[in-house]
């Protein structure tokens, strides 16, 4: 009987599925080839076997990335070992790809240390763009909408007057003072942990876990993302060693503060946080809820609190090396808030100068000069070119930065440039926070705690050189890019000022 099937022999049958067959690999193969025969964007040249790829391990990368630009274009291609990494050197091409085909280039690169190793894809911030992205954004977008932001305000203003009193005791400490206050005020607006809490319990773990955390999510810095074979490599290899220690701390840091928040709500003296308003109050459409709390917390903490304090700390150092630009912000501070109480965050419309000097401190050197990369999840075409599937998209946001100007030079510091429409820059609030759904959900806090921190500077210090009356800037390779230690001179304006300060800093209640 199975020699004749519907009336075909065994034969018979065999041919017609194998023609089937053929023909949808054939044409499989074609579509794909119509496509490959689109070549992929330019870059430069390749070696055997390692292709460019190793072109981007190099000393602060977005510097050569951007040298690239004016070689080979907006889009700049490396390839090799099995990777394929794009480099974007415009907004347009940001845009276009992040943003408006952000259901294709959403996911994150697949970082074997960081991700295999460290177990940093738990978090928000490096998870793909799958259903635990999307249960982590939501559970963050209730603590860091426009709207939750305006109830910190007042939290915002309080620690700003507490850091002012703080550097009036020990200016020299003005670093480690910042780094204090940007963490604390998001470990109160997350876990409700008071702001005088000792640094100790919470802190210097994950500020130790940060340091890692920065190199391991920058394309190329370990070697096993580019030969992830190496990921095989035995324990005592010091990489393992390093990534063992990391991913036991980052268990510990996410633990510690959630288990803080569970035992003030048992004995009903948690105070209100992100985290206490989660877990008193459930969304019900969120599976797996505690546990994804837990680490949406955590993403809240580790990206929202270094960005701010490098933003400020890079603040400092050009307020020493740019008196003049000081001064112009200094007046302005004074004759719109006066010189008897301190700037509010309401003051922040009143202020263009100000504003315009905080835009020009985040452009002189942006504190994530290759943003956070993206990956794409489906094959693409673009202005001509071909981009292949889980490719790593990198947007090299250095290069709008210091686009030419016809009338401002790029690497001079002149906040005067975004108060000039004849020779319009760009806004870095276009581009410092990422793009398309991967934007950071923490822009509006950020800047809020970045003006009223730095308002509040000008109204109360004169920053100058120090001493020795030399300061030469240098700065990390890493994703986040911090200035290396520097002293400078932070003397109060005033003995008003410096009542006024502790008078402040006295009413607050955080
Ligand atoms: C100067 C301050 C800040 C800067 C420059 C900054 C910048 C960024 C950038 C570039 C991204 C990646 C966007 C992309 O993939 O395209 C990001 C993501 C993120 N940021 Fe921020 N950020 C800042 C402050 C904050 C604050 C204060 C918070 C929260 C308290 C925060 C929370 C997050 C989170 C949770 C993500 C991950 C979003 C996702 O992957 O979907 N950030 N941020």
């Amino acid at each position: 009987m199975l020699d004749n099937i519907l009336g075909y022999n065994r034969t018979t049958w065999a041919t017609g599925i194998l023609i089937l067959f053929v023909s949808y690999v054939l044409l499989r193969y074609l579509r794909a080839a119509s496509r490959r025969i689109l070549p992929c964007p330019p870059g430069p040249p390749m070696r055997p076997f390692i292709g460019n790829i190793m072109d981007i391990r190099v000393d602060k990368p977005w510097l050569k990335l951007t040298d690239y630009k004016y070689k080979y274009g907006d889009l700049v291609y490396f390839q090799g070992l099995g990777q394929s990494m794009l480099v974007l050197n415009s907004l347009q091409a940001m845009t276009d790809l992040l943003e408006k085909r952000a259901s294709k280039y959403s996911d994150r690169p697949i970082f074997i240390f960081g991700n295999e190793l460290m177990g940093l894809n738990r978090y928000l911030t490096f998870c793909d763009y799958n259903d635990e992205w999307r249960a982590q954004r939501k559970l963050a977008h209730t603590a860091l909408s426009p709207t939750a932001v305006k109830g910190y305000h007042v939290m915002q203003e309080d620690s700003a007057a507490i850091f002012a009193r703080d550097l009036l005791r020990a200016p020299e400490n003005f670093n480690p003072l910042m780094r204090l206050t940007s963490s604390k005020i998001i470990l109160a607006i997350t876990y409700g942990i008071p702001m005088d809490t000792p640094e100790d319990k919470y802190i210097t773990q994950i500020e130790e876990l940060a340091k890692v955390g920065v190199k391991a999510v920058m394309p190329g810095t370990y070697l096993v993302d580019l030969l992830p074979i190496l990921k095989y490599a035995p324990s005592w290899v010091p990489f393992q060693r390093e990534a063992k220690w990391a991913w036991d701390m980052t268990e510990l840091a996410i633990a510690r503060p959630f288990e803080y928040v569970k035992r003030e709500l048992e004995a009903g003296t948690a105070p209100p946080s992100f985290v206490q308003q989660l877990l008193t109050d459930p969304l019900d459409d969120i599976a797996d809820f505690e546990r994804r709390v837990k680490w949406a917390a955590g993403s809240m903490y580790g990206a929202g609190a270094e960005s701010t304090y490098v933003t400020v700390i890079i603040f400092f150092l050009v307020m020493a090396l740019y008196p003049d630009k000081q001064r112009i912000a200094q007046a302005e501070v004074d004759r719109i808030v006066g010189t008897d109480r301190l700037p509010t965050i309401e003051d922040r419309s009143c202020l263009p100068y100000v504003n315009a000097l905080i835009k020009e401190t985040m452009r002189w050197h942006p504190i994530m000069p290759l943003g956070v990369a993206h990956r794409s999840s489906e094959d693409d075409e673009y202005e001509g070119y071909f981009i292949p599937k889980s490719t790593v998209v990198i947007p090299n946001v250095w290069s709008i930065a210091f686009e030419p100007n016809e009338k401002y030079e790029p690497q001079a510091f002149l906040p005067e440039r975004f108060l000039d429409p004849s020779h319009p820059t760009v806004d870095p609030s276009m581009w410092m926070f990422g793009f398309g759904r991967r934007i950071c959900p923490g822009s509006v806090l950020a800047e809020n705690s970045i003006f009223i921190t730095i308002a509040t500077l000008l109204a109360s210090f004169d920053i100058s050189l120090p001493d020795t009356g030399e300061l030469k800037p240098q700065f990390s390779s890493f994703q986040i890019s911090y200035p290396e230690p520097f002293d400078c001179r932070i003397v109060p304006r005033s003995g008003l000022k410096a009542s006024i300060i502790e008078a402040r800093a006295a009413q607050s209640t955080i």
